[in-house]
């Protein structure tokens, strides 16, 4: 019996509606009791005074790289940035080499995320073969495998035919899948170098409208509507997304989204040093759909924060702007992107940012152990100092790459400790080597 006894945290945690200082007691890997004032004969104490206790973060959208891009990344190293970051599970997106389109693939993933041990791997699977957009994935058989996949995406490519989408949602719907979409008419995309307006026509670069996002969405939440599939969009970025969203929560039909944190952080004005490392796709965008991108954060249009953590090689990302790949890296700077943009500035309280980064990403993927502290439940958890202040250096970040555009932010929001089924994965801000089995 290994008993731990976190004390003096403030214990939040959406699912049950709690929010106050407390002690949690966890036995044999699970959440035995919170409490005031508990005490355990043996236990290990942890004393978290001021820090902030929560379940542990889910990230809907994770590249790991692995297999194909192990240079990059690898299913271990994005499990360590991760747990650094205060996450308990992140979801595998499919375009790898090879792409994660068939059942033996999405085990293998599936199946080296266990090993690494440090956080659950839960795996997407492509929607079509090769990403292509014209036969479909193995679907039924990723679904029944034992990776169990819920959540299936063309990520990297929005699916540009209207047929071949109905027809993925339809059979979707039998195998209670989710239908993810990365929203890009490619028709309207194509060679674009950031979003479309007047920075873009300012630095001569070629641009991606908003209309390339939204004329997808409108699309996916038609078809539906026609199909009874449920619909998530993936790293929604303008605000005429956010309202389509809007609109088709309150007709009552099944669809989710997320957004990233450099869409709630930055706008296409970062581009003016031709960065490489502040482009991404969908493109950063002006203030105004940044300030939508908050506002739907803030009344649940936007169900979860979702990193689209995309490592990419250095050699790859030090290149001419046009000949740079989109992409940055997430997992360890979401929680204190989320602390310092949204939660200081007063735009959410600190348990609805919870919700935002854990309780409902848990739900819509439907993993019970994750998203809540309730009793019984398996002790996936996060303490964080909310006060603490850290400048992101590049060179200590655990993933293996380090294209971030946040490179010397001073940011509020450390991860103390991060708990995984009960092992201890993060200690005092340091990922704990032997967590890894
Ligand atoms: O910026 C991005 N990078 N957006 C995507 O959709 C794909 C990702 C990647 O895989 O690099």
């Amino acid at each position: 019996m290994s008993d731990v006894l976190i004390t003096n945290g403030r214990v939040v945690d959406p699912a049950t509606s709690l929010d106050e200082i407390a002690d949690i007691h966890l036995t044999d890997g699970s959440i035995a009791r919170i409490g005031t004032g508990l005490s355990v004969a043996g236990a290990e104490i942890v004393d978290v005074t001021g820090a902030v206790v929560a379940p542990g973060l889910v990230d809907m959208h994770t590249h790991l790289r692995e297999p194909g891009r192990e240079d990059e990344e690898t299913i271990a190293t994005a499990s360590a940035a991760a747990a650094a970051g205060g996450y308990t599970a992140i979801c595998a997106m499919p375009n790898t080499d090879p792409v994660q389109d068939s059942a033996s693939v999405v085990d293998q993933v599936w199946a080296s995320g266990r090993e690494a041990g440090l956080v659950e791997v839960v795996v997407s699977g492509a929607l079509s073969k090769g990403l292509k957009g014209e036969r479909m994935a193995d679907l039924g058989e990723m679904a029944g495998s034992a990776a169990r996949v819920r959540l299936f995406t063309d990520d990297g490519h929005g699916v540009q035919d209207a047929l071949f989408a109905r027809r993925v949602m339809e059979y979707l719907v039998s195998v209670d899948g989710i239908y993810a979409e990365h929203c890009e008419v490619e028709a309207l995309a194509a060679g674009g170098q950031m979003h479309e307006g007047e920075t873009s026509h300012r630095l001569g670069l070629r641009g991606i409208p908003a209309e390339a996002e939204e004329l997808m969405a409108a699309r996916d939440i038609a078809l539906a509507k026609m199909t009874g599939c449920r619909l998530h969009l993936l790293h929604v970025s303008t605000a005429g997304t956010v309202e389509l969203v809007r609109r088709a929560k309150s007709d009552g039909l099944h669809v989710t989204c997320e957004a990233t944190p450099h869409h709630f952080t930055l706008t296409d004005a970062t581009l003016e040093g031709y960065d490489p490392m502040c482009k991404v796709n969908p493109p950063l965008r002006p203030a105004r759909d940044r300030a939508a991108v908050i506002e739907g954060l803030k009344d649940g249009t936007i169900d979860a924060i979702a990193t689209d953590h995309a490592p990419h090689a250095q050699q790859e990302k030090d290149q001419e702007f046009s000949y740079a790949p989109p992409g940055l890296v997430g997992l360890e700077t979401a929680l204190a992107l989320t602390i310092t943009e949204l939660v200081d500035p007063g735009h959410l309280t600190l348990a609805v940012a919870v919700e935002r980064l854990s309780t409902t990403p848990a739900r819509i993927l439907g993993l019970d152990g994750h998203g809540s502290l309730a009793t019984g439940r398996p002790a996936n958890l996060v303490v964080f100092d909310p006060a603490a202040e850290w400048m992101v250096d590049p060179m200590k970040l655990r993933s293996k790459s380090r294209n971030t555009p946040f490179a010397g932010r001073t940011l509020k929001g450390k991860v103390l400790h991060t708990f995984f089924n009960g092992k201890q994965t993060v200690t005092a801000g340091e990922v704990v080597r032997g967590a890894l089995v």
